[in-house]
């Protein structure tokens, strides 16, 4: 089966055996009669590269479902299972003003792999409202839950890309949010400056969601229309004294402070710097809106993406002296 449809950089390679899962129960099933077989654990292919066919079995987590408990006068658990749409969970949570997820809106993927990578997005992560998740041991069929603490949850980074790398498939991720008093989050400059040109002075939770699809409309490409995997690489994060080297020779440089010792540059500034912002080589190339997304302008290999990547590494590492890590991941 060709996989161009189940990932959104429409990458065309074949899995050998591919079977789409609608239910916990199927799951188990699956896992307990494949034990032997290789598997490959497919969500929405929103953060892949995929460079070579799959010989192996692909399952494709399919579950659909939200339930929602009331926790407290102002709080409640919501619950998703991992085959939910991620941007049509929020647009839910948004419908019942439930807060907190707003600023995390348009982000594709399912919510399943939300958690693996840290999803974020203007000043908000999944770890801030995040309380805990379901996963099946890929080997055992247990059932394990993963508290806030448990998960690592660091910049675009989790256990699930560390130590139980591989070993476990997140059957429901379950987030705790506002039902009144929400604590909005418009620090992001973006934000501000749409909510003021719009005159909004109060935003509810709808407002600062429909101002991040505004912003992100306006900068990514669409996946249904040019392929790719949002942001490639992540934004390096830079010794204070290496940044101060860096300002002397450019000084109009942006930067977001970590701590006293670090910080962070956004690697989309350094990629146009270079001269690759909305270039293309055959179907690869480097959006023109945004120089950290790669695109697929539709027969693209991933072979070639990848290719893409390295000669922007090696540029950067020339020009700058920093090295640029690789965000998605690379199959
Ligand atoms: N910039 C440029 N040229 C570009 C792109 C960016 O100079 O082509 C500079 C500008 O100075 C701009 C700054 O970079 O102000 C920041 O750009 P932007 O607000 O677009 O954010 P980003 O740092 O490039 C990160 C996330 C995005 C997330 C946005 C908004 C990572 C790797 N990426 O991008 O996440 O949507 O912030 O919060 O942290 C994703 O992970 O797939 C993703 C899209």
């Amino acid at each position: 089966k060709s996989l161009k449809a189940y990932n959104t950089f429409g990458i065309d390679v074949i899995a050998s055996e591919f079977n789409t899962i609608t239910s916990e129960a199927e799951l188990i099933n699956v896992l307990s009669s494949s034990r032997s077989q290789e598997i490959f654990v497919l969500s929405g292919g929103s953060n892949m590269l995929l460079t070579k066919n799959l010989d192996k079995l692909v399952v494709h987590i399919a579950i659909k479902g939200i339930s929602t408990e009331l926790e407290s006068d102002t709080t409640v658990l919501v619950t998703a299972n991992a085959g939910e749409n991620w941007h049509e969970f929020v647009q839910f949570c948004i419908q019942h003003n439930y807060g907190g997820l707003e600023n995390l809106s348009l982000i594709p993927g399912y919510v399943g792999s939300a958690p693996i990578q840290n999803i974020g997005a203007y000043g908000t992560e999944l770890k801030d409202t995040f309380v805990s998740c379901e996963a099946l041991d890929i080997q055992s069929g247990n059932k394990v839950i993963f508290s806030n603490a448990d998960c690592n949850f660091g910049y675009r980074n989790s256990i699930f890309k560390n130590e139980v790398k591989g070993k476990y498939i997140i059957s429901k991720v379950t987030f705790r949010l506002t039902t009144q008093n929400h604590i909005l989050n418009t620090q992001y400059g973006a934000i501000e400056k749409a909510l003021t040109d719009k005159n909004i002075i109060n935003p509810t939770i709808k407002d600062i969601a429909d101002t991040v699809i505004g912003i992100r409309k306006s900068k990514l490409p669409d996946p249904s229309e040019i392929g790719n995997s949002g942001s490639f690489f992540k934004n390096p994060v830079i010794s204070a004294q290496a940044f101060s080297v860096l300002q002397a020779s450019y000084p109009d440089i942006p930067s977001y402070k970590i701590d006293k010792e670090t910080i962070k540059v956004p690697a989309g500034w350094l990629i146009e710097q270079c001269g690759f912002k909305g270039k293309r080589w055959g179907d690869a190339g480097v959006h023109a809106k945004q120089a950290l997304v790669l695109v697929n302008y539709n027969n693209a290999t991933g072979n070639e993406l990848l290719e893409l990547s390295k000669k922007i590494q090696k540029t950067i590492l020339e020009k700058f002296n920093i090295t640029l890590e690789i965000e998605v991941n690379i199959i």
